[in-house]
């Protein structure tokens, strides 16, 4: 890598935000480093092998051949680097509050190689005041005494992986920064890798924006959870219902019902918003109830799926159809199928599970559609997952996709 470091960008985490965006920026012309400090992942990646789906080997094969990119383990590279994006995961902790742990190690690994004038941006999703009150002082404390001024600015991630339509390029970017000359600075970067971005005020706007917007999702998919179980006791569909209030051409937006809530983001960012309405003594009472309410779900759904099994068999087998925590990736993290398998077999239930893009979840291999099962739930609709071949063979399934509607044998969630 011999370019200029005013193109060179290093991405702190080559997750899934962190590798898409270091091929769209890639595309856009800058040289890119990728530090992760997971030996496995970045062997796996500079061996042309793409851990995402957003990312295909061909793509990062190419990146990797002509130089544009690579990764690595060692935070000194981040030296060449006039940007530095921060993309390392933001859990929660076993109180179920934040755990800023790796931010806080990514951010003192790159301390020590910051350069006067480097742009340090964090992308990482976090409560409000995780830049200017966590990295800013990390980074103007360990920086080399030679680099007088260092830029920050705070970008969240907005990336639905797995999405045909929206990705890092198309989906505007909010940037806040800590004083106009990172503004500045920040904007002109994303503006080279993005279609749009959108200035607001302070890095505190663009964090609460992304809670806000996660914690929209984790609201309005909890009223339809909660609805859904009403519809049910009263017999009524409630995918007809939501398909009857969606042709209101304004103030509505559909929500679809389903296992729980999981992933990285919607089940997580909602407690730093409850997390940071608890330190300025806030109780965020309806943030916490819609959490309770999706994480009822699976118990209710495990039940839905028992009560269509012959009461006489006592130990009913059930397979899970797709196990990732939705479509189209094999994403397993935070999926709330794992809490419907622990409701099932607590009720005495066999369970098996099948997913095309999972090869291995929590120890456990999958097994084929031809497995011989009282019941079936459909938990997450995956490409490539033949469920007809299981209603040919006359078995009752519990569909919490909507996926399978009108089809015999088939209740709907
Ligand atoms: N996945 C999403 O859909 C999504 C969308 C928007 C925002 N976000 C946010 O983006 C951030 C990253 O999420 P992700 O899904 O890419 O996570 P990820 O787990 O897919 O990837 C993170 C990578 O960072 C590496 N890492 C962890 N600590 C590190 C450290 N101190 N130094 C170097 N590397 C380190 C890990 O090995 C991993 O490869 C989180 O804050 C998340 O909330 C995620």
């Amino acid at each position: 890598m011999h370019a200029q470091r005013t193109q060179v960008l290093a991405i702190i985490g080559q997750g899934y935000v962190g590798l898409p965006l270091a091929m769209a920026a890639v595309d856009a012309g800058w040289t890119v480093i990728g530090v992760d400090n997971f030996a496995a992942k970045v062997a796996q990646i500079n061996g042309g092998s793409s851990p995402v789906e957003d990312v295909s080997d061909d793509q990062l094969q190419a990146a990797l051949s002509n130089g544009a990119y690579k990764a690595t383990t060692d935070f000194s590279e981040v030296a060449l680097a006039a940007v530095i994006t921060i993309c390392v995961p933001t859990p929660l902790d076993d109180k179920r509050e934040p755990d800023l742990t790796l931010l806080r190690s990514a951010a003192t690994g790159i301390a020590p190689f910051v350069s006067d004038e480097t742009l340090v941006v964090s992308e990482s999703t976090s409560y409000p005041g995780t830049l200017r009150d966590l990295i800013v002082p990390i980074v103007n404390e360990l920086k080399p005494k030679d680099s007088k001024t260092i830029f920050f600015a705070s970008a969240p991630e907005r990336v639905n992986p797995g999405d045909p339509v929206w990705n890092q390029k198309n989906t505007p970017r909010l940037v806040g920064a800590i004083d106009e000359a990172s503004k500045i600075k920040a904007l002109a970067f994303y503006e080279s890798i993005c279609d749009a971005a959108v200035s607001v005020s302070t890095p505190e706007i663009a964090e609460a924006a992304k809670l806000l917007e996660n914690t929209f999702r984790l609201v309005n998919i909890a009223l339809i959870n909660e609805f859904t179980q009403l519809c049910s006791a009263n017999g009524v569909n409630v995918h007809e219902v939501i398909d009857a209030a969606s042709s209101k051409p304004y103030g509505f937006m559909p929500f679809r019902p389903g296992v729980g809530v999981g992933g990285h983001c919607i089940p997580v960012d909602p407690l730093y918003l409850t997390w940071w309405a608890r330190q300025s003594g806030v109780q965020a009472k309806f943030v916490e109830s819609a959490d309770s309410i999706n994480h009822a779900m699976p118990k209710y759904v495990a039940e839905r799926a028992l009560s269509l099994v012959n009461p006489e068999i006592k130990n009913p087998k059930v397979l899970i159809l797709g196990v990732a925590y939705k479509p189209g990736v094999g994403d397993v993290r935070e999926t709330p199928v794992s809490e419907l398998r622990d409701h099932l077999k607590a009720q005495g239930a066999v369970v098996a599970w099948h997913d095309p893009l999972v090869s291995i979840w929590e120890g456990s291999q999958p097994v084929d559609l031809s497995w011989d099962c009282s019941v079936a739930i459909l938990a997450t609709k995956q490409p490539g997952m033949d469920v007809e071949q299981l209603i040919k063979r006359g078995i009752q399934i519990l569909d919490c996709t909507n996926s399978l509607k009108g089809l015999a044998g088939v209740t709907s969630l």
